[in-house]
C-alpha cells in the first residue's frame, strides 16, 4: 500500500493507505474502509442477485473457471460476495464494498459485474489471496475500449486469440478487432466464394518477410497460412461473449485486396489476377462479392459494427477503367473519391439494412463520409475530431500513439519491428477527448483502440511482447478519467500487472528495464542559436515532416528513436543537387567555436545519413564562406543510425548556412546546434 489520501471520516481529515497500485485500469474511487481482510476461500460463495439467463450463465462459467474453489449460488449464506445488478447504476459501472464477512458488489449490468469481478481479482493477487477492507466506486470514461490484432499478415490460431481475450477483459477492455483480411491473407471461411480459403489464404513463406507476394493452393506441400473456419470464429465470439468483448470483424473494401483479386480476378479493373489491390467499383460483380461476404461475416459476428477497412485505395486504376469511369458518370461522382466513398454509402446501406453499423479507417471520410458511419481515425487524432465534430461517431486509433508495431524502446535493442518509437508513456499520454473539444463532439467520440499489424511480427511470443504492458495504457487512457491519470503512478501498478501476465505465461516486453528514448531527445538542449529564425533557402521540409515548421532546428528539442517523431524533420529533393539547405540568423556577429546537427539513418524507408554536408559563415546574408565540406560513403544497413555532422573551430559570424545532400533519399536532422 503505497499511495495514500485524505479522507474525511467522522470529521477528521486522516491519511489512509489505498492499494491503487494493485489495480489496472486505475479505479475511479478506491478508499480504505478497514484493516481486515475478507479470504476469497472454499468456504465463501458469489451470489447472483437480478442477473438472470445468458448473463447469469456467462458470470457463472467465467466465475467457475477462475475461481473453481468458490461456488455459485442464488441463496443467502454467511460468508458471500453478492453480485447485484441495480437500476441505479450506468451500464458497465460498479460499485464493490469489503466488509468483514460479505462483500457486496453492486453494478448497473452484467458488464459492470464482470468488471467488478476484474478488480476484485487484482486486488486479491496482490495481497495473497484476500480483499482488503476497501470501497470503490469506478465506472469507464468510454464505451469503446478495444485492441486490433491483424491476422493477415501472419495467421494466429484461435487459442492465441481466445488467450489475449482473457488479458483483455482483466484489463476491462472491451471490443477485440479482428483484421481479418488484407494481402498477405484471407482469414475467414466464406461457403459462397472457397477460392478465398482454397488459395487466397496460402503462400509460400513462414512469415510475410519471407513471402514473395504469390498466393498458392492450400495443398502445395509448402503452404503456409491459414484462416478461421465459422465454427472457429463462432468459438471466439462466444468466448469473447463470455469475458464481455464483442469481436468486430474487418473485411477490408475497396483496398487491401490483393488476395482477393488474385482468387477471384474477374474483380479487379484490368481481369489480372497480379498488379492490383483496389476492387473495381464499377463492376456489378464487385458489390455483389462484397454484400455476400458480409452476409456470411453477418451470420458468425453478432456485433453491431462491422469494419470495411476504406485505407489506403491507390484509386490509380479507377481513373482509367472504362466501368470506373462509367459509374462516375452515371452516379455524377466528380472524382475518385467520390467513387470510393459511393461504394462505402452502398456498403453502409447494406449493413444498416441489416441492423448493423458500420466503422471503417479514416479514408472513408475522403469524398463524402456515410451518414451512419463511424470512424476510426488512425492517420492523426485530427480526422476523428472532425468527424466527431460533424456529428459522427469516431473512435481514436492514431499512429503516433496506438500502433504497437512500432518499437517500445531503444531499436537495436528490440526484435526488428516495422519502425517508429511508441514508448509505454507515449501511449499513456494520448487524451482521445481533450478538453479543448466541445463537449458535444468529446460526447461523439466514443472510445480508443490499440492496433497491432502484423507485417513484422511473426509468432505468438513476439505478438505478446508487443501488445503487454502497452495494451494497459490502452486500457487506462479509455477507462480511468483524465484527471486521475498520472504515468508514474501508473507505471508502478502496470510493473505489477506485467508481473502477473508474465506468472500467467505471457510473454511480455520488461517494463522494469525500459532504456527509454535517445538521451538527446530527454530535455532540450541550449546552445546560441536557440530561438533564432532559420531562412529556407529554396528547400522545403517534406509535408509529412515538417515537425515543428521553421522553429524546428533552433527550438532545442532534439528527435528521439524514431524519425517520425515530429522532432526530426525531413527533407526529400528528388534529383536535386541539395536536400537541406538553411542559414540561421543570429541577430549579430557572434563568437562561435561549434556548429553541428546529428542526422538518423533508417535505409527501409529510405531515410540515410547526408552524402556530404556543407558549413559556412557569412556576415552580409549572401556572401558565405565554407568552414567545413564533410563527404562520406554511405553503407545499407538495417538498424537506426545517428550521427553527428560539426565544425569547431573559432569565427564570428552573424549568418552560419548548413547543407546538406543527398539525392534520391530523405535527409532528417532536428536541431542545428550552435555553441
Ligand atoms: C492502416 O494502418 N492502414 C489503417
Amino acid at each position: 500500500m503505497r499511495n495514500v489520501v485524505l479522507s474525511v471520516v467522522f470529521g477528521l481529515m486522516v491519511v489512509i493507505p489505498v492499494p491503487s497500485e494493485a489495480v489496472v485500469p486505475l479505479p475511479v474511487e478506491i478508499r480504505s474502509v478497514g484493516d481486515r481482510y475478507f479470504s476469497l476461500d472454499e468456504n465463501v460463495s458469489w451470489r447472483l442477485v437480478g442477473v438472470a439467463g445468458d448473463d447469469a450463465a456467462k458470470l457463472t462459467r467465467y466465475l467457475d473457471e477462475v475461481y473453481p474453489q468458490i461456488r455459485v449460488v442464488t441463496s443467502g449464506s454467511k460468508k458471500q460476495i453478492e453480485l447485484r445488478v441495480v437500476e441505479d447504476l450506468e451500464p458497465e459501472s460498479y460499485e464493490v464494498t469489503v466488509g468483514k464477512n460479505r462483500v457486496e458488489v453492486k453494478a448497473g449490468d452484467a458488464a459492470g459485474l464482470f468488471y467488478a469481478v476484474q478488480t476484485i481479482r487484482q486486488l486479491a493477487d496482490e495481497n495473497g489471496g484476500r480483499l482488503p477492507q476497501v470501497a470503490v466506486a469506478d465506472a469507464p470514461r468510454f464505451p469503446y475500449r478495444g485492441v486490433m490484432i491483424d491476422v493477415s499478415r501472419n495467421f494466429r490460431d484461435k487459442r492465441f486469440i481466445m488467450k489475449q481475450i482473457d488479458a483483455m477483459a482483466r484489463l476491462k477492455i472491451n471490443r477485440l478487432h479482428l483484421h481479418l483480411t488484407d494481402g498477405a491473407g484471407w482469414r475467414i471461411e466464406i461457403e459462397k466464394y472457397p477460392r478465398l480459403t482454397e488459395f487466397a489464404a496460402w503462400r509460400r513463406g513462414e512469415t510475410w518477410k519471407q513471402w514473395d507476394w504469390r498466393y498458392v493452393e492450400c495443398s502445395d506441400p509448402d503452404a503456409r497460412g491459414g484462416y478461421y473456419t465459422k465454427d472457429d470464429l463462432r468459438e471466439i465470439v462466444a468466448y469473447a461473449a463470455d469475458r464481455f468483448v464483442t469481436v468486430i470483424p474487418e473485411i477490408e473494401m475497396p483496398a487491401h485486396s490483393e488476395e482477393v483479386l488474385a482468387a477471384y480476378p474477374e474483380l479487379s479493373c484490368s481481369g489480372e489476377m497480379y498488379g492490383h489491390s483496389d476492387f473495381c467499383i464499377g463492376n456489378e460483380k464487385t458489390f455483389e462479392f462484397l454484400t455476400d461476404v458480409l452476409d456470411e461475416v453477418i451470420e458468425v459476428f453478432p456485433s453491431e459494427y462491422i469494419h470495411i477497412g476504406g485505407d489506403e485505395a491507390s484509386k490509380q486504376a479507377w481513373r482509367t477503367c472504362p466501368k470506373c469511369q462509367k459509374r462516375m458518370a452515371d452516379e455524377g461522382l466528380n472524382d475518385v473519391d467520390e467513387l470510393q466513398s459511393y461504394l462505402v454509402h452502398c456498403i453502409e446501406q447494406h449493413l444498416n439494412s441489416r441492423g448493423r453499423a458500420l466503422i471503417g479507417w479514416d479514408e472513408i471520410m475522403e469524398g463524402g463520409l456515410a451518414p451512419n458511419a463511424t470512424v476510426l481515425s488512425w492517420r492523426s487524432p485530427q480526422n476523428g475530431f472532425k468527424a466527431a465534430a460533424e456529428g459522427h461517431n469516431a473512435v481514436m486509433a492514431p499512429g503516433k500513439y496506438c500502433y504497437f508495431d512500432g518499437y517500445q524502446d531503444v531499436p537495436h535493442t528490440q526484435p526488428e519491428a516495422i519502425g517508429g518509437y511508441l514508448p509505454i508513456e507515449l501511449v499513456y499520454s494520448f487524451d482521445p477527448a481533450p478538453d479543448s473539444l466541445s463537449v458535444e463532439t468529446c460526447a461523439n467520440i466514443k472510445g480508443i483502440e490499440a492496433t497491432m499489424f502484423t507485417e513484422y511480427i511473426a509468432t505468438d511470443e513476439h505478438a505478446e511482447y508487443m501488445l503487454y504492458p502497452r495494451m494497459f495504457a490502452t486500457a487506462e487512457v479509455g477507462w480511468t478519467p483524465e484527471r486521475l491519470r498520472d504515468f508514474g503512478n501508473f507505471r508502478e501498478r502496470a510493473l505489477t500487472m506485467n508481473d502477473r501476465l508474465r506468472a500467467d505465461g505471457y510473454n511480455v516486453f520488461d517494463l522494469r528495464n525500459e532504456i527509454g528514448n535517445r538521451p538527446e531527445a530527454r530535455q532540450p538542449v541550449e546552445h546560441l542559436a536557440r530561438g533564432k529564425r532559420v531562412i529556407y533557402n529554396d528547400c522545403h521540409w517534406a509535408p509529412k515532416y515538417h515537425a515543428d515548421y521553421e522553429a524546428t532546428f533552433t527550438d532545442g528539442l532534439r528527435g528521439g528513436w524514431n524519425y517520425n517523431d515530429l522532432r526530426w524533420q525531413g527533407f526529400y529533393n528528388g534529383d536535386s543537387d541539395r536536400a537541406l539547405d538553411v542559414t540561421v540568423d543570429m541577430d549579430e556577429p557572434t563568437d562561435i567555436t561549434y556548429i553541428g546537427a546529428d542526422f538518423i539513418q533508417l535505409c527501409g524507408p529510405n531515410v540515410w545519413f547526408p552524402e556530404k554536408v556543407v558549413i559556412s559563415f557569412s556576415n552580409d546574408g549572401e556572401n558565405f564562406t565554407p568552414l567545413t565540406t564533410i563527404t562520406t560513403n554511405l553503407l545499407r544497413d538495417n538498424k537506426v543510425a545517428f550521427r553527428n555532422f560539426s565544425w569547431a573551430g573559432n569565427v564570428k559570424a552573424r549568418y552560419i548556412r548548413y547543407q546538406a545532400f543527398n539525392r534520391w533519399r530523405f535527409v532528417f536532422t532536428d536541431e542545428i546546434v550552435i555553441r
